[in-house]
């Protein structure tokens, strides 16, 4: 067996850099009315493990939806792309990108992956394990927000840079714009977007996968909390907070919140602050958008790119669609 090659990491959010952005947030979102916590701290270790929990259950089906596509459709990702670099946002495990991996590689283009992810120790052990089962491929992971950092992304080669998942969904639209303007920005005319998005569905379907029977999309919510009580010794109580789940009809999107079962003080001892909450005030954690192929393509258009496949579209369930920068 080859030796692996070595994983390089670069670290972009070293601790004291999320912990002042982590303060950032918890100040303003929490202070603010409604309440609310971007979904980026959901993940610390526990919370990236409960992700990969939520990916295999029965209700959840965004996952597998997208990776039958990419079963099916990685070659011509690949053949349309011929990207020696795979560039990934949100790798998270790094699961599915084992099918692009294969493709491009089959391409006879691939020599290099850089998985980013926020969540560094979860990274650092996805990223070595595809170093290891891909020992010809050098693996250069990168820690940072994609919000903040995507400008310390390696430019070199002809890349693919793929945002899988429906994660661009837990973005606000205004968000989501300025992250589209920001990527279109550090891509060169030659590399290709690969972009995953969840369909907008029978609003049952899509409830029951932010809610589902076993508990464990509630754990990952309430999971927010116990970042907050170690990063910042925060006193959240998780058994005091009920998981709520809605869908909004108008902005098509899921809002996952926690609702608080009394009234409460919490302190948030590292930021000298305390925090009110009345029986049955919310805290908002997550929005989870779900799209159309036309306004995908709207999006992407408005932010320089235009697209030049989508797949997914005839079945309703998930959507990949892949774009160019526009000359
Ligand atoms: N792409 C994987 C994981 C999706 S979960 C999949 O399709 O299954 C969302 C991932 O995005 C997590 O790994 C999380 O740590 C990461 N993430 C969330 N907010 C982020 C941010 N602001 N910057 C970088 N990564 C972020
Ligand atoms: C990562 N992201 C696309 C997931 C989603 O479906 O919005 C996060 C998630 N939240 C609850 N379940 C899964």
């Amino acid at each position: 067996m080859p030796a692996s090659t070595a994983v390089t990491v670069d670290i972009h959010l070293d601790e004291r850099d999320l912990r002042a952005a982590l303060e950032r947030d918890v100040r303003s979102g929490l202070s603010s009315s409604p309440k609310r916590i971007p979904p980026t701290w959901f993940y610390d270790e526990e919370g990236s493990r409960l992700f990969e929990e939520i990916t295999a259950l029965p209700e959840y089906y965004p996952t597998r939806a997208e990776r039958a596509l990419l079963e099916r459709h990685a070659h011509e990702v690949a053949d349309a792309a011929r990207a020696d670099t795979l560039v990934e946002l949100g790798a998270g495990s790094c699961d599915k990108t084992r099918l692009l991996l294969d493709a491009v590689e089959q391409a006879g283009t691939l020599s290099s992956y850089v998985p980013f992810d926020v969540s560094a120790e979860f990274l650092r052990d996805a990223a070595g394990s595809i170093a290891d089962q891909y020992p010809q491929v050098q693996v250069h992971a990168v820690v940072g927000d994609f919000l903040v950092h995507l400008d310390r992304i390696p430019t070199a080669g002809r890349r693919l840079v793929a945002f899988l998942g429906g994660t661009i969904g837990n973005l606000a639209p205004a968000q989501r714009k300025r992250f589209l303007d920001a990527l279109r920005s550090t891509m060169a005319h030659t590399d290709a977007l690969l972009l995953g998005t969840d369909l907008v569905k029978d609003r049952g379907r899509i409830i029951a996968a932010y809610d589902d029977a076993a508990g464990v999309t509630a754990r990952f919510n309430r999971n927010v909390l116990n970042v907050m009580n170690q990063a910042l010794g925060a006193t959240f109580d998780p058994d005091r907070f009920e998981h709520v789940v809605r869908w909004d009809e108008r902005n098509q999107w899921i809002e996952m919140r926690l609702r608080a079962t009394e009234p409460l003080t919490v302190a948030i001892q590292q930021l000298a602050m305390s925090v009110e909450f009345e029986s049955g005030e919310e805290l908002r954690t997550e929005i989870s958008a779900k799209f159309t192929p036309a306004g995908i393509a709207a999006e992407l258009g408005a932010a320089g790119f235009a697209v030049d496949r989508q797949w997914g579209a005839d079945e309703g369930e998930f959507l990949l669609t892949l774009a160019r920068p526009l000359g």
